[in-house]
């Protein structure tokens, strides 16, 4: 049927519309309010809430006009529910919700994991379960078994920070710029993953990760260093912490490729979009002879194609959301 769906993704700090037919993109556009939240090192939840308001509006029509597509065409209307910031994620869901209300169309809250999970079909329409997922993002580190649409088993997760969180954290101790993780991806190209051997922690555990003492080695590290005259360049340190964050999101991804037996593995969330983690996962695949998915970075990050996407599947199901549902900012993805 593919459903013609507009989407809306709201739950941090980009404002995000898009319209897709079915996992086709028609239109994919963003405001991003990472200047407005950069002189904080991080994001504030009013700011957030408040931009979000202010530019809602000029991208829904801005997405719509750019897909070609008027109201009157549309077949649903999705939006994330959860998880995220309360005030951020209840524009776009409220916003969303009034659309569908006015238009009389279904409307589907989608869980932000589920839509990173859906985002390679976008680019990979024949993307099916069973599947092993990787989801490494600011707020969330996961692993999840996928043995068919709508069914996540979450094998292993991070019993502290996330992946992205790591990466931001350290990127602002270093005196990086925020979001951190794409500033170290850039130095580090020009490092020594080897440089030094920071921890690869949890070795003992299939598939969960933990990145809280990953922080405190690298910032003993550095202290330690600074003080004795002896700090190898910063490309070198940007390296090789990016190189133990990948080395264990690598490991535990394959080990769960093992143990579930899947011939596809994908992957989603903005760490996916880091460089030298595609290289490995797709180097490990390869070795392996299992077909890797990754979507362009550009759908690894927060975007609302991916929402688009995962609320045409439950739209197709006919699993809408009752007019009464709210935002979940703690929501979690499957059993
Ligand atoms: N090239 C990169 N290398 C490493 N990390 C990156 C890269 N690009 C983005 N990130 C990290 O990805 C995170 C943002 O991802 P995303 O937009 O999916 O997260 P989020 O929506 O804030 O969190 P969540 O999806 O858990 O709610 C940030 O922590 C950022 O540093
Ligand atoms: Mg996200």
């Amino acid at each position: 049927m593919n459903p013609l769906i507009l989407a809306y993704e709201t739950s941090c700090d980009e404002t995000a519309v898009a319209v897709v037919r079915g996992s086709e993109i028609m239109s994919n556009v963003l405001a991003s309010q990472v200047e407005l939240h950069a002189r904080f090192g991080g994001v504030v939840p009013e700011i957030a809430a408040r931009a979000h308001v202010e530019s809602i509006r000029s991208l829904t029509h801005r997405a719509l006009t750019e897909a070609g597509v008027h109201p009157d065409q549309l077949d649903g209307v999705a939006a994330t529910q959860g998880p995220g910031l309360v005030g951020a994620l209840l524009v776009g869901f409220s916003f969303a919700k009034a659309i569908a209300w006015a238009r009389e169309l279904p409307f589907v809250g989608v869980d932000h994991m589920e839509g990173h999970l859906m985002a390679p079909r976008l680019q990979h329409a024949d993307f099916e379960p069973p599947a092993v997922v990787v989801l490494a993002s600011g707020g969330h580190s996961q692993i999840v078994h996928v043995p068919r649409w709508g069914d996540y088993q979450v094998l292993g997760q991070t019993i502290d920070d996330a992946a992205g969180e790591a990466f931001d954290k350290l990127a602002r101790f270093m005196g990086l710029g925020y979001p951190g993780g794409p500033e170290i991806d850039r130095l580090a190209a020009s490092g020594d993953p080897e440089a030094v051997k920071f921890p690869r922690a949890l070795a003992d555990r299939r598939y969960d990760f933990s990145f809280s003492g990953l922080k405190t080695s690298v910032v003993t590290f550095i202290e330690k260093a600074r003080q004795s005259g002896t700090l190898p360049p910063i490309e070198d340190v940007a390296a090789s912490l990016q190189e133990a964050i990948v080395d264990v999101l690598v490991a535990k991804t394959f080990n769960a490729v093992e143990d579930t037996g899947a011939t596809t593995v994908a992957g989603g969330g903005g760490v996916l979009a880091n460089r030298r983690l595609r290289e490995k996962m797709a180097a490990e695949a390869n070795r392996r002879g299992v077909r890797l998915l990754l979507p362009d970075p550009i759908l690894c990050t927060d975007n609302a194609a991916m929402i688009g996407v995962a609320g045409a599947f439950h739209l197709e199901r006919g699993d809408y959301s009752a007019w009464s549902e709210s935002v979940d900012p703690a929501m979690k993805l499957g059993r």
